[in-house]
């Protein structure tokens, strides 16, 4: 075997920003230079870190490296490679660019900048002929964007379905195993230090949406934005809802689903979904995350793991600096985004899916049909109908077969105008069969 060769080449690179995910792959970038130095075939020496604030003290980090002038890093000729690790749109976005136009290589964790300014990103880095590479934007630690770019590129993808927001599944996992409420959980899961102070972006799945604007793009090879992302959290689900899905044999999720509808157009969406447990995907607890892909040649694949977290994120970060800095090395560069196919994006209106409907109903004669009647007006048909009696009202819980989403929507809006139905508690999608 051989043993690390101490290289003679040097690539500098500088990093911009500083917090969880930067301080810990700055630490590693030090405290691995050997490893990672022999196996780029370049020693990667880390020469400057931008940050807001250059007094915090970040241990194992030399403190001559923090600057606040973050184009210090973007113009410095003698920089060759970028992490951009700040995280929000600007000033990232133009620094990305600027460094890209002056010949570095960048790697980011940004997926709220690809998912907005994705398709200029690439354009910009095919442009300036440099890498651009972001692993860590999409599931943390878990190897599913270059996995999609380049081990899977000679096959066609079906479908991408993943758990891809960790503070969420936490929730939705408590919830299950528990029987919390949303609000427990949420507070537990702050607690912990899985949600922020303001959990929007995780609980109303702008982040989600962000990740699966990305995945959906690269496996599909169409320019898609998170604007094209059907969109809806977990605030609304209740632990009767996730009791209810559990006693049917259901996990309760929020699924980012990617997939090409029968006209050839694409539709993302991001919302809570019922999977049955002995779906793989239905045994990813707590904050971790997982992506099932389906190919029409390699079939069922699932990649699981860390979605988010500092040392988790920084590994990624660093398989892409390593990557990048071969290519630099060798003088190639890595494969480059593809929207040759420029699928339509589809509203969801257009896919289809199935339906769980829970709702109060009047425990008289007639209420079945007259519930019945309504779902074959719309031309959808039913796969299971459960109810329980309580006293004057009952509890009727209907599943559908796949219908068009549009005729699903205007089933619900007409029970819910129905005498009969005193309210639909719950619509949930479904994915699956038990
Ligand atoms: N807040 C995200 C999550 C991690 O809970 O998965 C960063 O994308």
């Amino acid at each position: 075997m051989n043993s690390p060769v101490k290289s003679e080449k040097v690539l500098r690179v500088g990093m911009l920003g500083c917090g969880v995910v930067g301080s810990e792959t700055a630490r590693l970038l030090v405290a691995n230079a050997d490893d990672l130095s022999a196996r780029s075939g370049a020693r990667l020496e880390l020469v400057r870190i931008a940050v807001r604030d250059t007094t915090i003290d970040r241990p194992g980090i030399p403190a001559h490296l923090f600057t606040t002038d973050s184009r210090s890093i973007v113009e410095d000729p003698s920089i060759d490679l970028v992490i951009e690790v700040m995280g929000g749109i600007e000033p990232a976005h133009q620094l990305i660019l600027d460094a890209m136009k002056n010949g570095k290589a960048v790697v980011t964790a940004n997926k709220a900048l690809l998912a907005k300014h994705g398709g200029e990103l690439f354009h910009a880095s095919d442009a300036a002929d440099v890498d651009f590479y972001y692993e860590a934007a999409v599931a943390g630690a878990i190897p599913i964007l270059r996995p999609l770019a380049e081990s899977l590129v000679g096959d066609h993808v079906e479908r991408v379905m993943g758990i891809i927001n960790g503070t969420t599944n936490y929730i939705l996992t408590k919830m299950d195993e528990t029987g919390a409420t949303f609000e427990s959980a949420l507070a537990e899961a702050q607690a912990l230090g899985y949600a922020e102070a303001d959990p929007t972006a995780d609980v109303e799945a702008f982040d989600a949406a962000a990740k699966a604007a990305i995945l959906a793009g690269l496996a599909f090879h169409t320019d898609v934005t998170d604007k094209d992302v059907y969109r809806e959290g977990i605030t609304k689900i209740t632990a009767d809802d996730v009791a209810v899905a559990k006693e049917m044999g259901f996990a309760l999720k929020l699924l980012a689903i990617a997939e090409v509808n029968e006209d050839e157009s694409l539709t993302i969406r991001v919302h809570p979904t019922l999977i049955p447990r002995t779906h793989p995907l239905a045994a990813v607890r707590e904050s971790f995350n997982a992506v099932f892909v389906q190919c029409e040649s390699a079939g069922e694949l699932m990649f699981y793991g860390r979605g988010a977290g500092g040392t988790p994120t920084a590994s990624a970060v660093l398989g892409d600096l390593v990557a990048v800095a071969r290519n630099r090395i060798e003088g190639s560069l890595g494969p480059t985004e593809t929207d040759y196919a420029h699928l339509k994006i589809a509203s969801i209106d257009k896919t289809s899916t199935r339906y769980s409907i829970r709702m109060d109903v009047q425990d008289i004669p007639g209420v079945l049909a007259s519930v019945a009647n309504v779902f074959a007006a719309n031309d959808v048909s039913i796969l299971t109908v459960r109810q329980d009696g309580r006293g004057p009202d009952a509890e009727l819980i209907v599943m559908t077969h796949l219908a068009k989403e549009s005729a699903l929507a205007a089933t619900v809006k007409q029970l819910s105008s129905l005498n009969t139905v005193k309210q639909v508690t719950s619509v949930i999608r479904v994915e699956g069969t038990i």
